[in-house]
């Protein structure tokens, strides 16, 4: 019996932090409100000319180091991102060619916000296991601060920009590495969250910038609900459909959107907070990028070891939702 395991991650943000006191002399909002509400002090913002492919490649460099795996061995490579570099083509081509992997790869990006990791997670999970492909890339990398509007403190104190990647292969042993995933969606919530104009359905004019419907729109209260549920409900689901119980899980890594969701999901599963790693605080929400940058440190901070059941949970637009088991 054969698995797919995670050989390398690896992670980036841009050096320019942007604290809560800095965002205060832009709106209407304070440090003690950010904090009391969502736990994030500061957040990394890219620099005008980095691009989402630009943060993608430094973490992909990072996780290619990490596994020990050239670039031209990847024949496989997701980019899950919100925040494309251009509609067309996709980012992961743009981050084919500046990294070196070779034409014959399979490259294309996956759209389904917060929960693009596990969705891309999940893509190569199957595509490895065929035998179809022998080693994956995959990659979270988001440049929010390109979709946010700045006068919208609603919006604006939550997100911020960074990356993070991870290398797959299948090895032949079996109990290891992805144990399995359960993802899903409610198209019928699409509206709590997303950006009304750029698409076909509502192209760019000057109507549509003068609307500011190229940024960011949500209805935080409602996300807000939804997310502690699904998440405790796929949580619970994967834990028990592998014959688990809570308890067994080392770590939970959730996505990173606000400490009070992730508070409440572990006292609704019963679990302390020290079961879980969390890094909004430095980061605020970087949506596909949230739980490859925290598996990442968790790792380099010695916080998984071999042996370890890690249960990654996410929710984003959509609204999508999964939790995926990895067993080191
Ligand atoms: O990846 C998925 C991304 N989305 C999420 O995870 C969002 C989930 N939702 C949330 O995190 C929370 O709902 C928020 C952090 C967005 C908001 O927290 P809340 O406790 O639900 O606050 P609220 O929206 O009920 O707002 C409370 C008050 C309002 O004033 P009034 O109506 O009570 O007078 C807001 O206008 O706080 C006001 N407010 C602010 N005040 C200072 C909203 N944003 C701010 C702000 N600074 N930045």
């Amino acid at each position: 019996m054969a698995s797919v395991i995670i050989a390398g991650v690896g992670s980036y943000v841009p050096t320019k932090i942007l604290t809560n006191e800095d965002l205060a002399k832009l709106v209407d909002t304070s440090d003690e409100w950010i904090v009391s509400r969502s736990g994030i002090k500061e957040r990394h913002i890219a620099a005008d000319d980095e691009a989402t492919s630009d943060m993608a490649i430094k973490c992909a460099q990072a996780a290619l180091l990490d596994a020990g795996i050239k670039a031209e061995e990847i024949d496989l490579l997701i980019v899950a991102t919100c925040t494309p570099d251009y509609l067309l083509p996709s980012t992961a081509c743009v981050v084919q060619h500046q990294l070196g992997v070779l034409p014959h790869a399979t490259c294309f990006d996956i759209s389904a916000a917060c929960s693009g990791f596990l969705y891309a997670l999940e893509i190569a999970y199957g595509q490895l296991l065929t035998g179809r492909y022998k080693c994956a890339l995959i990659v979270g990398s988001e440049k929010l601060s390109s979709i946010i509007d700045w006068s919208d403190r609603t919006t604006c104190v939550l997100f911020g920009d960074g990356a993070g990647a991870a290398v797959l292969k299948k090895v032949d042993q079996p109990g290891i590495g992805i144990i399995g995933s359960d993802l899903g969606a409610d198209g019928a919530m699409r509206e709590l969250l997303y950006m009304p104009a750029g698409g076909s359905r509502c192209p760019a004019s000057p109507q549509t910038i003068a609307n500011k419907d190229h940024f960011l729109r949500m209805k935080g209260k409602e996300v807000f609900k939804h997310a502690v549920r699904v998440m405790e409900k796929v949580a619970r689901e994967m834990v028990e459909q592998h014959h688990l119980t809570l308890d067994q899980i080392n770590l939970v890594i959730p996505h990173q959107a606000n400490i009070r969701i992730i508070e409440a999901l572990a006292s609704n599963l019963g679990l302390p907070l020290e079961r879980f790693y969390i890094n909004l605080d430095r980061y605020g929400n970087t949506s596909a990028a949230t739980i490859p940058i925290a598996l990442d440190e968790a790792r380099r901070a010695g916080k998984i070891k071999p042996g370890d059941y890690t249960l990654l949970v996410a929710f984003g637009a959509g609204l999508t939702y999964g939790s995926t088991l990895i067993r080191w």
